[in-house]
């Protein structure tokens, strides 16, 4: 599977197996994590069987079971647009374990941050954490908006490349589906905005990485 593939197969799953990350895997993976974290200045952790940070009444409400590992999001709280970085080095995160066979699920809200494992320095903060393992299920491709919505521009005559990004960030997540967005095709670039609100800035750099990755043209 190609990560732009992974952009089409990738939903959130909240249902694992009770099974371990294959070794192999959890190996690639963590090395790819850390180089992620290492070259953009972030402190990236990827805890593995700890169900405790699920094991709690928010978790469960959230429909949440046998979730063994995840990623704790940490950055220092004087990084610049930390929210942004979060979101785009962890989508790219999510799509190759989705071509590894794993799935995931973003979470802000329903974890317990008490019970969460991660290193947090006093200059860090943690964002959020992103579930990982095997799916009971592959997940279900969320509702979206109109296009018209979320893209001002005439997708008629825009350029292919254009029109495969827009797809692409049509199918990101964001939190509670919220799709707060814009996208504007400026001379030959795309820009990607954010209407503001809660989490909406972590959404804007899961937005613009599965645009790039789906139109393969970077975003302003
Ligand atoms: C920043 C962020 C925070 C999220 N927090 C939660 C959460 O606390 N609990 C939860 O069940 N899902 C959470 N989600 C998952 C979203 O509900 C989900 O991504 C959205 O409904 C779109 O579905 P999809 O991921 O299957 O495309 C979060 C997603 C994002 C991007």
């Amino acid at each position: 599977m190609t990560i732009k593939e992974a952009v089409n197969e990738r939903h959130s799953v909240r249902q694992y197996k009770n099974i371990p990350i294959e070794k192999e895997t959890e190996k690639e993976l963590r090395e790819f994590i850390e180089n992620i974290s290492d070259e953009n200045g972030l402190d990236l952790q990827f805890i593995v069987n700890d169900p405790e940070c699920f094991d709690s009444f928010l978790a469960h409400y959230g429909k949440f079971t046998n979730v063994q590992n995840y990623i704790a999001m940490v950055g220092n709280k004087q990084y610049p647009n930390l929210d942004e970085a979060i979101g785009y080095f962890g989508e790219e995160i999510v799509l190759k374990a989705q071509t590894m066979g794993l799935n995931t699920c973003w979470v802000a809200g329903t974890f317990s941050k008490k019970k969460c494992k991660a290193r947090v320095g006093k200059d860090e903060k943690l964002l959020c954490v992103i579930s990982i393992g095997y799916g009971e299920n592959q997940g279900q491709a969320h509702k979206s908006k109109p296009v018209e919505k979320l893209c001002k521009a005439d997708l008629s005559t825009a350029p292919e490349w254009f029109n495969e990004g827009v797809d692409g960030a049509l199918k990101a997540p964001t939190a509670l589906n919220q799709q707060k967005f814009v996208i504007t095709l400026d001379g030959d670039n795309a820009k990607i905005t954010s209407k503001g609100g809660a989490m909406t800035k972590i959404d804007l750099g899961i937005v613009k990485y599965n645009f790039e990755a789906a139109s393969g043209r970077k975003v302003l």
